[in-house]
């Protein structure tokens, strides 16, 4: 068993779950660390890049909610609902490139163990790739993973054509402890032990 941090054994009663549930995998294993950067973010920055004036050609990070799998199922895959009424989905529409970044900073990890967001140990990952629309039964899993962990998306308005999308992950890069950027092929990380339920 893995030392906790002094934090976590202050903590108290219902609040002992959620200590342990940030049980990061060891360094060491970097694509699980991606697994479990990527499954615990619920968003992610975007950048695309730009069709807009006056920044056309150039990139354009913007906020989206992600999902890779209902909580304790993880697919390592981000999924997002999008609209193509949206100026980030319209660059994606000249250019599919895209790169996404998710943090810890984005759970109470990094705060509760004195981790500046831009601190190696504050674990973040960007992938690099393309998004693409889903369909068939891979969208229903979209569905499914997205509206468990955003459920004020199922009232989003339709009229706004809302589609499911993944984002097609061809590199992986992982900011985890010292020693530089780490990097993973996607095979590698969907290989890796997706972690366990955790909320
Ligand atoms: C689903 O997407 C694939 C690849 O994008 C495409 O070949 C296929 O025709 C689509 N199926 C439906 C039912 O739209
Ligand atoms: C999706 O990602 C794989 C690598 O994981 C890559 O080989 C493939 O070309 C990508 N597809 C698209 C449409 O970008």
């Amino acid at each position: 068993m893995s030392a906790l941090h002094p934090a976590c054994v202050l903590l108290l009663g219902h609040l002992w779950a959620s200590c342990r549930g940030l049980h990061i995998p060891p360094h060491g294993e970097v694509a699980r660390v991606a697994r479990f950067v990527a499954h615990r973010c619920d968003w992610a920055s975007m950048a695309t890049v730009s069709t807009h004036k006056p920044v056309v050609g150039q990139p354009f990070s913007n906020v989206f909610s992600v999902s890779d799998g209902p909580d304790g199922s993880g697919s390592g895959v981000p999924y997002m609902y999008l609209t193509r009424m949206e100026i980030s989905v319209q660059d994606l529409k000249a250019n599919p490139q895209a790169s996404l970044s998710m943090t810890l900073a984005q759970t109470h990890y990094c705060k509760q163990q004195g981790f500046d967001p831009q601190s190696p140990l504050c674990a973040h990952i960007i992938l690099s790739g393309s998004v693409m629309e889903v369909n068939g039964t891979e969208a229903d899993f979209a569905k499914e993973a997205l509206f468990s962990r955003h459920p004020e998306m199922i009232g989003w308005p339709s009229d706004h054509n809302w589609f499911f999308a993944k984002f097609n992950i061809t590199q992986v890069w992982v900011l985890d402890y010292f020693g530089g950027v780490k990097t993973v092929t996607p095979e590698e990380y969907f290989q890796a032990a997706p972690d366990g339920k955790h909320r």
